[in-house]
């Protein structure tokens, strides 16, 4: 049992949005039942919370039980022998955890679980696309539904999309949804001398796209020496004056280690706000930006499908569309834990 205190205790160092994400000691306090609620009925239901750091901060470090990028998460989701996941995020992330749960209830508790990346591409596209180009290999990134995961050869995060494209043994790829990581992947491929060719799709993060490099201008002139951190979600312009880029998971890492005390996160503010939680002596600074899909979610959403979900509450998935999409998951753990990865060519639908 977590007394108000000992919430506030917990959560009093976010500051980045002023009223949205701050924490009083009277709010902790109306909290804690809630808290406790959960942490209780979790016990009872043998059911576990995984929550992306986007999510709001209550969630993060009052209830989840793993917390991370969306790789480690869907890495996580693999490690768990509870029967129940309550998936804290979006619902590509709680598709994502039926695909390699199968045998377990997956629960999301967000009430607008969507994702402009998401939500930019079908299968039906990508059926379509194969054909215009039969000989490229088709890379999804993890914010896609399990029907174009389904339809693609490899799965890629942002953690690890640079290593898996540069790896993968074709030298034409087409890459989706996200058109900004796809450039940067391009850009990211020249540096580094590997030539091959690489197709885009035209979605983008709402969120992401945004900022603009005149900011980081911005933000170095009025904190000097601040260390500028962006998600390859941002554009390209973004990606050159950035001193370091990188999925959210090692974002935080980078803080962590790094000398510097100042720094600007240009991604979603629940990063911002894990920051201030756990390296207290070290600034945030910068705007705060919300992704309205992952602050869907909250404490009584979570109460609610651990008591009663209702059935849009809980993921299903057709067995085939699962098995399909389970491969080109599959297919991103093999190359990123660097085993033999064996690429069964798709069927081209005629
Ligand atoms: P990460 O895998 O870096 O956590 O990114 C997920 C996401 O949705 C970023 O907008
Ligand atoms: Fe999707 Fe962007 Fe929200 Fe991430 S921040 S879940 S990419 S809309």
């Amino acid at each position: 049992m977590i007394t108000g205190a000992e919430l506030y205790e917990k959560l009093k160092d976010v500051r980045i949005s002023g009223g949205a994400c701050t924490f009083t000691p009277e709010k902790c306090e109306s909290m804690a039942p809630l808290v406790n609620a959960i942490n209780a009925l979790k016990k009872e239901r043998n059911a576990v919370i995984l929550a992306h750091s986007y999510v709001s901060p209550e969630i993060v470090y009052g209830v989840a039980d793993y917390t991370g990028d969306s790789y480690a998460l869907a890495k996580d989701a693999t490690r768990t022998t509870a029967d129940t996941i309550v998936f804290a995020a979006v619902r590509f992330m709680g598709e994502t955890a039926k695909i390699l749960n199968p045998g377990k209830r997956v629960l999301i508790p967000g009430t607008d679980t969507g994702c402009t990346l998401a939500d930019a591409v079908t299968g039906d596209d990508v059926r379509r696309l194969r054909k215009e180009f039969p000989e490229h290999t088709f890379v999804c990134y993890i914010n896609t539904t399990a029907d174009v995961k389904a339809e693609c050869e490899v799965c890629v995060t942002s953690s690890n999309v640079y290593h898996i494209v540069e790896t993968i043994p074709n030298d034409k790829i087409y890459f989706l949804p996200d058109k900004l990581m796809g450039q940067n992947l391009v850009d990211e491929m020249k540096r580094r001398g590997v030539e091959k060719d690489i197709q885009i799709f035209g979605g983008r993060c709402y969120v992401h796209e945004e900022y603009d490099p005149e900011m980081v201008r911005f933000l170095r002139l009025k904190f000097p020496g601040v260390k500028v951190l962006s998600h390859p979600e941002c554009n390209p312009g973004i990606i050159k004056v950035s001193d370091y880029v990188g999925s959210t998971s090692q974002m935080l890492d980078y803080v962590q280690k790094s000398k510097d005390d100042r720094f600007a996160m240009l991604t979603e503010c629940g990063l911002s706000s894990r920051l201030q939680i756990e390296f207290p002596e070290k600034q945030i600074v910068g705007s705060c930006t919300l992704c309205k899909y992952m602050k869907s979610n909250t404490l009584e959403g979570i109460l609610r499908v651990l008591l009663k979900p209702r059935p849009q509450d809980e993921i299903t998935l057709d067995e085939d569309v699962r098995l399909r999409a389970q491969r080109c998951i599959d297919a991103m753990f093999e190359y990123v834990e660097r085993k033999p990865v064996s690429h069964v060519p798709l069927e081209i639908p005629s």
